[in-house]
């Protein structure tokens, strides 16, 4: 049988490395066998991708090379790791995935949108998540919260008006396909989070009554 696929979206420091290990464990207690990931990235030329991507350069790099080189790696990471693990009955969640193309390459990069949509088409075709969720964080907290990190990627750096539109980008997808998403107050502490993501697995795993 096919494993499950389960994406984590949201801003910045809005929690997903925090649910993602929360995640692990829980598929851990219930004896589901998994693999974590992330994107951009996730193999190891996906990853080499992900530093031209990420990495500080002189060189301003133009939208559309950031475009398709995150559809690059996407290609990879889809291809070599997560249609085979899913094929092997392996439940794959990613710390990111498709929906930060659309909001991060087209919402607040002011991309085109049927490009990037058939850009999906193309690469992820039916390789999409079963269930996505979507960590909501008000822009100030979530980069409150990274703002003590020594390392900050070219994305970080961005404007907060840029990580404003990245949030009303996201939870306009959510909202337009709430059969996919779960959205999660992740301005809740983070054991009220977890209590959230809870829910979620249940229902994305149908071990509960809704
Ligand atoms: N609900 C929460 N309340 C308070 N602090 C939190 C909460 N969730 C996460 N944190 C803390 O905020 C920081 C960022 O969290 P985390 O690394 O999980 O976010 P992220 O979404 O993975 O960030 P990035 O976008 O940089 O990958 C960590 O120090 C984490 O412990
Ligand atoms: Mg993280």
């Amino acid at each position: 049988m096919k494993g499950r696929f389960i994406s984590l979206e949201g801003g910045e420091g809005s929690g997903k490395s925090t649910c993602l290990a929360y995640i692990q464990s829980w598929l851990e207690n219930k004896s589901i066998p998994y693999l974590t990931t992330r994107e951009p990235g996730g193999t190891s030329l996906a990853e080499d991708i992900r530093q031209l991507v990420l990495n500080d350069r002189e060189e301003s790099v133009h939208d559309l090379t950031e475009l398709l080189l995150v559809f690059a790696s996407r290609a990879q990471h889809i291809n070599e790791k997560i249609k085979p693990a899913l094929d092997s009955g392996l439940c794959v969640v990613s710390d990111r995935f498709i929906d930060s193309s659309f909001v991060y390459q087209g919402v607040a990069r002011g991309g085109d949108m049927d490009k990037i949509q058939t850009l999906s088409d193309w690469v992820v075709k039916e390789c999409l998540p079963d269930r996505t969720i979507l960590l909501d964080v008000p822009v100030e907290i979530g980069l409150q919260r990274v703002q003590s990190r020594q390392q900050s990627d070219r994305l970080d750096k961005e404007s907060v008006e840029f990580h404003e539109k990245v949030r009303q980008g996201f939870l306009e997808r959510a909202y337009k396909d709430k059969g996919r998403f779960s959205i999660v107050d992740a301005s809740q502490s983070i054991k009220a989070v977890l209590k959230d993501i809870d829910i979620a697995l249940n229902a994305a795993f149908h071990l509960d009554k809704y």
